[in-house]
């Protein structure tokens, strides 16, 4: 699907640049990875990366600066940083940095940075914001109740009698959202938010909502300010095992494009949440430049939304990076000067279906540390359609790459169809090797 085309503008660039990217996760490596491929950008910088963004035949090279928490100190080093290294344009990729208000910080500095400032991005970080603002602009979403008091809330769950779910309201690493099956449950979850403070501050404000059910599919857009471009769509799948089954991950595996969502549907969703966001916030005086990527559930009651996020999605970064024909430098530089109707949005018509390899134990206990073969074999074997993204990895110092966390390689493949693409992605996952890996190999079984 491709619904803008034009000619890009790229006289305002007349040399190389280098470029920083803030995090370390697959979205990241995929960020990058898409960005190298811009004559503009001349080399590329990790803050803190991972084994797959610096080392041999890397992507640029892993830097020591801290991102998080946005304070001043590590503003100043991250300042000090950018002016000494020639960077005309900075990444942020995770929600705690934006949320905390990197990005305003940057800027005030004076350089050019990709993502959403502190107040626009409390879409994401603050869930009670995000349900007002839906309920003011007529968003459709879940029936929910805000609480800060703990007796009022274990109330109001008493008195339901349908499933709902608890959330934590602030970031909570992903982990905020328990989805229950009745009230017993959704008491528990009250309590470990908001008596044991399972997520710290973040669990301050509850938000409970009606349970919906149906497929999700997420939705992401670049936001210049003015113009919204809507990518296309992606199905994340968030369960550890498969057909769905087992604890919720950060995410197993995605796949773009999704038949679930057709193009008069997107224009819907654009129409209908998007728009109607980007304008709210632009009436209370707060412009949204970035990513806003909305979480949705097709009900029988047509889509509603779940969540606002205000970064590309991780793992449907990696799947959408692999698709995206245009410049990502010029795409981010355009984000930044309202421009996104002057750059080519076009896509690869292929599918594209990434397979996360996990650490044996994810989302619950694992080690770290196992040595990781069969990367480049697995890229080589897939003939120019096969690219291993790297997220929770790390080097040793004779370059062996290690595992270094739960979600360990997102591994992408480029296919005519969806089977297709998910058959060359489960074929190079079974050429990677670690111990304890685990990965689904049903990736897109919902459509298929
Ligand atoms: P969130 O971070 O709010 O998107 O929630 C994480 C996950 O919890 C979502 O991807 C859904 O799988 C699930 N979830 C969130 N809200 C609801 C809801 N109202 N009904 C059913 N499932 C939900
Ligand atoms: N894939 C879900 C997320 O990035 O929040």
């Amino acid at each position: 699907m491709s619904r803008k085309k034009t000619e890009s503008k790229t006289s305002k660039f007349p040399s190389p640049t280098n470029v920083l990217i803030l995090g370390n996760g697959g979205r990241e490596h995929a960020l990058g990875w898409k960005l190298k491929q811009s004559k503009h950008v001349a080399k590329l910088y990790f803050a803190p990366g991972n084994g797959g963004t610096s080392g041999v035949g890397g992507l640029g090279e892993n830097v020591d600066l801290k991102i998080e928490p946005v304070n001043t100190k590590h503003c100043d080093a991250i300042d000090y940083f950018v002016r000494h290294h020639n960077v005309g344009l900075i990444v942020v990729g995770p929600e705690d940095p934006l949320a905390g208000g990197m990005v305003d910080r940057l800027q005030k500095y004076g350089h050019r940075v990709f993502g959403p400032i502190e107040a626009a991005a409390r879409l994401e970080g603050d869930k009670a914001f995000s349900k007002q603002l839906m309920r003011a602009a007529s968003i459709p979403t879940a029936e929910a109740r805000v609480f800060t008091n703990l007796d009022a809330a274990l109330t109001y769950v008493e008195s339901r009698d349908t499933p709902v779910v608890v959330k934590a309201a602030g970031l909570a690493k992903g982990k905020g959202v328990i989805v229950c099956d009745d009230n017993e449950q959704a008491m528990a979850a009250v309590r470990e938010i908001m008596e044991d403070h399972a997520f710290g501050d973040a669990g301050n404000t509850v938000v409970i909502e009606e349970r919906l059910s149906g497929q999700e599919v997420s939705v992401l857009a670049l936001v210049d300010g003015r113009n919204i471009f809507v990518l296309d769509p992606a199905q994340d799948h968030k369960q550890a095992y498969e057909n769905d089954t087992g604890p919720n991950t950060g995410g197993m595996g995605a796949y773009t494009p999704t038949p679930l969502m057709d193009d008069a549907m997107l224009t819907e969703i654009e129409r209908d949440v998007l728009v109607p966001v980007v304008d709210a916030l632009r009436r209370d005086g707060i412009e949204y430049k970035g990513v806003l990527y909305a979480g949705l559930m097709l009900t029988a009651g047509g889509p509603k939304v779940l969540e606002f996020n205000c970064r590309f999605g991780d793992p449907e970064c990696q799947p959408l990076m692999m698709r995206m024909k245009g410049d990502l430098f010029l795409i981010m530089n355009a984000v930044i000067d309202g421009t996104l109707d002057e750059v080519d949005l076009s896509w690869d018509k292929r599918c594209c279906c990434c397979v996360v390899m996990a650490s044996g134990g994810y989302p619950g206990k694992y080690e770290n540390g196992k040595v990781i073969t069969g990367i480049e074999e697995a890229e080589a074997a897939g003939d120019g359609d096969v690219f291993v993204f790297h997220a929770g990895t790390t080097r040793d110092k004779d370059d062996q790459v290690l595992t270094a966390g739960g979600r360990v390689l997102g591994v992408c493949a480029l296919g005519d169809d969806l089977k297709d693409a998910q058959q060359k992605a489960n074929a190079a996952c079974d050429r990677i090797h670690f111990s304890g890996a685990q990965f689904r190999r049903d990736i897109g079984y919902r459509v298929m």
